[in-house]
């Protein structure tokens, strides 16, 4: 069957997303995942933006084997040999360079003619060319480029060598019709695009992403270019799992594969939400909470009998937990390993400890410990790997009376002390943040701060997300707990980490 090639951007242009702040680290987890999931092509990020893209590119590239690992580029020299530096390791490198091609922004922001861009374009290319023979060219705005330029633009960059041509709707602009009907001229105008895979990459300012991607493979594109639920600049790219999805859900109508293990999706989107800190809605196709859950009794009805009345797509196929069984304070390591692996969770012989630990500290407080709660325990203990700073000891007094009062402890794993700090407040989260700032001394602000519960339930986990804003970056925090004050105290230091390390490789996103 013929196939269609999935590239993901969630680390590059998923990154983009306002407060979306990766580490090195984490970076390098997702891109495992994907590799799991099974994507042809990961975008791993644009390495001459910043050392730390550099560095986790390359990091990328060294680990990674089954997928091709890309690094995005703009067309000029110097940028095109860093991006190659940084992926040279890979088991299949890909270079993908990016050039403006609308009137929009060659007169308003390039400020040169459509003969110059087209130099640059191959020249760019055939510098490319130099190093892999895997290599991607994008005329940026695509979608509002006169299609004429766009048709010369793209033979002569494939006869520079380029071996996949994308076609951006960069700000999300286009109708499938519209979409779908570029494409199809693309193929009819453009000579020697039978040496070329194309490629599509569409933005969701319309909600038409999906839509856009799908028109375009209908009408020959090979290539979908996409982020994992959907994040991205500004309203975010087409969703991985949408397209895969209808793909599959529609082979009637599609009559193409591709090599995502569809069991996967579930996992690599819990993953990718809680280190981004962006919440899945809950009405999101495919991985939102709600998308598989049946309200009316009607439904209910025609689901019990015969699931397909009202589910086209079973939820063990994109690996949905099934939540029959419910752990509590009898349950043992065996049943908490079996769980975990269940949920697709692999852990090391240490890490297994440390959530086994958290578990049972957890079933003293809580009866019931549901799928959702071991989900945020593991990312609890995954937020404390290579912490600058610890929360040790934690103590509020409050009420209606007085002010509040925090005193914190935290625990410094690189130098092995111990720092306190204590602080009155106008209210009990505003106290510990003061007493917190006493230690780590990181003048920020505070932009965002949300509580909610991961269950239902008094006892429940209590998940907090916060952003920080310093030296105009943005950093996302998240902690988890029975105690929202606790919770709320995690997360400032999760974010005051991610700052931290940041600022020591040098990252200016
Ligand atoms: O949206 C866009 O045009 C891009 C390019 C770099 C492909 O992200
Ligand atoms: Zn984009």
């Amino acid at each position: 069957m013929d196939r269609v090639i999935i590239f993901d951007t969630t680390l590059r242009d998923g990154e983009q997303a306002a407060g979306g702040t990766l580490n090195v680290q984490e970076k390098l987890e997702i891109a495992r995942q994907l590799e799991k999931l099974g994507v042809d092509v990961i975008e791993a990020g644009f390495p001459a933006s910043s050392p730390g893209d550099f560095e986790s590119v390359s990091l990328i590239a060294k680990e990674i084997r089954n997928s091709s690992v890309c690094a995005l580029t703009h067309a000029n020299f110097k940028a095109i040999d860093r991006a190659w530096d940084a992926i040279k390791e890979a088991a299949r490198p890909r270079i993908h360079i990016f050039l403006s091609a609308s009137d929009i922004h060659l007169v308003h922001q390039l400020k040169k003619t459509r003969e110059e861009v087209m130099k640059m374009a191959c020249d760019s290319v055939a510098r490319a060319r130099g190093y892999t023979s895997d290599i991607e060219f994008s005329p940026m705005d695509a979608s509002r480029t006169e299609p004429k330029y766009l048709y010369q633009i793209l033979e002569a960059v494939i006869e520079a060598g380029a071996s996949t041509v994308n076609i951006p709707d960069t700000v999300g602009y286009a109708v499938p019709a519209e979409f779908g009907a570029l494409i199809r001229g693309i193929f009819q105008n453009v000579r020697n695009i039978s040496k070329a895979v194309v490629s599509v990459h569409c933005h969701n300012d319309l909600g038409l992403a999906v839509a856009n991607t799908l028109e375009a493979i209908r009408c020959g594109a090979r290539q979908a270019e996409c982020t994992i639920n959907g994040i991205g600049e500004r309203a975010g790219n087409a969703s991985l799992e949408e397209i895969v999805m209808t793909l599959q859900t529609r082979r009637d109508l599609f009559d193409l594969c591709t090599g995502i293990d569809t069991k996967q999706i579930y996992r690599t989107s819990r993953l990718v939400s809680d280190l981004t800190g962006f919440p899945v809605q809950p009405n999101k196709a495919i991985v939102g909470a709600n998308a598989f859950s049946h309200e009316s009794g009607i439904h209910q009805d025609g689901v019990i009998k015969m699931p397909i009345t009202y589910e086209i797509i079973d939820p063990r196929t994109v690996g949905v937990p099934s939540s029959s069984l419910v752990l509590g304070k009898l349950s043992g390591r065996h049943a908490f390993k079996q769980r975990l692996s269940e949920l697709g969770y692999s852990l090391g012989e240490e890490d297994l400890n440390k959530a086994f630990a958290a578990f049972k500290e957890l079933a003293d407080k809580k009866k019931n410990i549901t799928d959702r709660d071991i989900e945020s325990l593991v990312a609890e203990e995954r937020r404390t790997v290579s912490e600058e700073y610890h929360l040790d000891r934690l103590q509020v007094t409050c009420g209606d009376q007085g002010l509040p009062m925090a005193g914190v402890r935290l625990f410094r794993p690189g130098t092995n002390e111990y720092i306190e700090g204590a602080s009155l407040g106008t209210g009990p989260v505003d106290a510990v943040y003061k007493a917190i700032n006493l230690c780590v001394e990181q003048p920020n602000t505070l932009t965002e701060f949300t509580v909610k519960s991961v269950t239902e339930g008094i006892d429940a986990l209590g998940e907090v997300l916060i952003r920080i804003e310093s030296g105009g970056v943005t950093y996302t925090g998240r902690g988890a707990d029975t105690d929202i004050i606790v919770s709320s105290a995690k997360a400032y230091i999760n974010a005051l980490n991610r700052l931290l390390s940041a600022r020591k490789i040098g990252e200016i996103k």
